[in-house]
């Protein structure tokens, strides 16, 4: 395909792209922050307005490398990735380098309990989904059970649903009035939504497979599973509801974007977009949404609720914020589930506040203390970091730890000088006092993005994952901002109309996550460095394989080596590239250099990516294949159906649409991934 004649302006092929397009207006007041004043002084402003970066300013961007590391900045020459790259494309397979295999491990439906029915996707019930592998699969993560590298267990968020390719005869559904939608489909939907954990085992032939009679497997689902509140918000009035007037437990998690594990093996899943799935019947004369008499109108207005996303309102009274105000205060937070025990209550850990939440990956500081990074996926929102007022122990490193509940949020502050200042929503501090409507630490929790706007954080360009190394670098992906101006770009998100998104370089002080300041830098502009226009920045040894668009998550491996998995979603027409997984060097002369190792079908978007400890086997989430996009799949040219999807992938079955997968890499013959 020639991507130059594609770029356009993409149709919207299903619900959630839809909306995510639509509802992410921004809701950050702050704005005027970003106008002006502070326009990057490293870069001319004319370079900025231009959406371009001159030569000057691509040695500003490349050179503080060389900086924080010369003696490495000297040596490195040949790409540290050792695999020969894949060739760019989109097609209705998934594709891996040479030298690896990628096989599937567990499909949406696959039975994941001694007693789970078979998928029988013509014939679904909610009774069957609770038992069986969720949809949509996103952040995973793997924990090897007794120190023994072939047996572990596999954590997996689902982060949403896909009804169009998901249910026989329903077709796209959309709050126009989810024509088709039923109860008994909602309540499919809620038993898909949510997490995954399973045993797994490395058998004699090298092959990871499910482990289906272990203890350890279950559900954690929207519809079935009590989970309880800690931190700052936990018992508040603004948590209580009907159906828990002590507000301290809730039923359900949404929307399980990344994630995390912690450092001792827990499993946090990050509430992402939880906005989507409140309804409310009061609408304005256009039919939109009409929340002025709403108690917790700002707040709403501020975090999007109600979405209309999902039908789940008009059959759970609890989603409806006519008769439950108080239900969205308590989704949007990060939950810790104890993988290695099935009956402990998940934990929504309120002192790390509520927003967007991408994902949740942690590492321990040099000074001992835990440190978990978190961006706020909206259209200029920010990038928060929470550090733990104590170090981690061997007592402390527990399921439901005050690590995670007695520490300090931090919203980033990206300076045009090349420093990042994180700034404590604490309450009393600065301007988080009663008179600006935050009576206490609890308000600050529940409103995060209204404090950190207080605080005059740096609206960014979609904040997705967000990783440490460990040695105080941090990774930062935003991944696409179509909606800034010109006159809003700045020094950390410098081109309007941001298709393509951006990585940032963070070095905390003293090589210390848990610093209260570090300076960042941008490892790359993303997007097709032969398109002027674009205004991407690459290493120039970069091949047309390498560079991508819209990175998303990303992972570190044990070689401390970085990787980026992207979602470009509808737009990928823009790329003509399929998502797919990079290797990005971050040192020496290669710096910026990109390539390509796996990648996806059409439609889907590339979610994981997690390294066992010993690098020998990566995990990757194909996340709603043969969905997105599919208009722009030549030969198919249509929106992607149950009965007509874009790709059957990964069955290739006739009777059988395409399913979300967790995808298992190794490398031929064993060994080390890219070694
Ligand atoms: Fe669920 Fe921000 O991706
Ligand atoms: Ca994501
Ligand atoms: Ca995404």
């Amino acid at each position: 395909m020639d991507r130059k004649s594609i770029i356009h302006e993409p149709e919207y092929g299903n619900k959630a792209e839809a909306f995510e397009a639509f509802d992410d207006i921004p809701t950050n007041p702050n704005l005027s922050n970003t106008i002006g004043d502070v326009i990057n002084a490293r870069y001319g402003r004319r370079d900025v307005l231009r959406g371009m970066l001159g030569v000057s300013a691509t040695t500003a961007l490349f050179g503080t490398s060389a900086l924080v590391a010369p003696g490495e900045a000297a040596a490195a020459t040949a790409s540290r990735y050792v695999f020969d790259e894949l060739t760019w494309g989109n097609d209705e397979r998934h594709h891996i380098a040479d030298g690896y295999s990628a096989d599937v491990l567990l499909r949406w439906g696959d039975p994941i309990t001694a007693d789970a029915p078979d998928f029988d996707v013509m014939n679904q019930t909610a009774a069957a989904q609770l038992k069986q592998f969720g949809y949509n699969n996103d952040y995973v993560g793997f924990w090897p059970l007794n120190d023994d590298p072939s047996r572990g267990v596999l954590c997996v968020n689902h982060e949403y649903t896909n009804e169009e390719v998901m249910f026989p005869g329903l077709g796209r559904q959309d709050r126009a009035g989810f024509e088709g939608m039923t109860k008994e489909l909602v309540d499919i939907e809620m038993a898909a939504h949510g997490g995954t954990v399973v045993e797994i085992a490395k058998g004699a032939d090298g092959k990871w497979a499910l482990v289906k009679d272990s203890a350890l497997n279950r559900r954690v689902t929207a519809s079935t599973t009590a989970m309880s509140f800690s931190g700052p918000a936990a018992g508040h009035d603004r948590l209580k509801t009907s159906a828990d007037p002590t507000g301290t437990t809730v039923i359900g998690t949404i929307n399980n974007c990344a994630g995390g594990m912690t450092p001792w093996g827990t499993y946090l899943m990050a509430e992402e977009n939880f906005h989507g799935y409140f309804w409310t019947d009061v609408v304005d004369a256009d039919g939109n949404p009409d929340i002025s008499e709403q108690p917790e109108a700002a707040s709403m207005k501020r975090y999007g609720v109600p979405g209309r996303w999902y039908a789940w309102g008009q059959y759970h009274d609890r989603f409806n914020i006519d008769k439950e105000p108080n239900e969205p205060n308590r989704f949007g937070y990060i939950v810790e589930v104890d993988p290695f025990n099935p009956d402990a209550t998940p934990i929504k850990h309120t002192a790390l506040g509520r927003f967007r939440h991408e994902g949740a990956e942690t590492t321990i500081a040099s000074d001992g203390r835990l440190v978990i990074y978190s961006g706020d996926d909206n259209r200029f929102d920010y990038q928060y970091k929470w550090v733990s007022a104590a170090a981690v122990t061997e007592e402390n490193s527990v399921f439901g730890s005050s690590l995670l509940s007695e520490g300090t949020l931090y919203v980033a502050r990206f300076d045009a000088d090349g420093t990042v200042d994180w700034m404590p929503l604490i309450h009393g501090y600065g301007p988080l006092t009663a008179e600006n409507g935050f009576n206490s630490q609890a308000d600050i929790a529940i409103d995060t993005r209204m404090a950190a706007d207080l605080l005059g954080a740096t609206p960014m360009d979609r904040p997705e994952d967000a990783q440490p190394r460990g040695d105080g670098t941090a990774y930062i992906m935003l991944t696409n901002n179509s909606r800034r101006q010109a006159d809003q770009v700045d020094a950390a998100n410098p081109r309007a109309e941001s298709r393509f998104g951006h990585i940032i370089e963070i070095k905390e002080d003293g090589g210390n996550h848990a610093a209260t300041q570090g300076t960042w830098s941008i490892l790359v502009l993303c997007g097709d460095p032969e398109i002027a226009e674009v205004g991407a920045q690459w290493n120039p040894e970069t091949s047309e394989n390498g560079w991508f668009g819209s990175p998303d998550n990303c992972a570190i491996d044990t070689d401390g080596r970085l990787w980026i998995s992207t979602d470009q979603g509808t737009g990928w027409g823009r790329t003509g590239k399929s998502d797919g997984l990079y290797a990005l060097e971050t040192e020496g002369d290669l710096r910026g250099h990109s390539k390509l190792f796996f990648r996806c079908p059409v439609g889907g978007e590339l979610c994981g990516p997690y390294f066992t400890p010993d690098s020998e086997t990566l995990f990757l989430a194909v996340q709603h294949p043969g969905t997105d996009g599919t208009k722009d799949l030549k030969g198919f040219e249509r929106d992607s159906t149950f009965e007509d999807p874009a790709t059957r992938w990964p069955d290739f079955d006739p009777n059988m649409p395409p399913r979300p997968s967790v995808v298992v890499v190794t490398k031929d013959g064993g060994g080390k991934i890219a070694v």
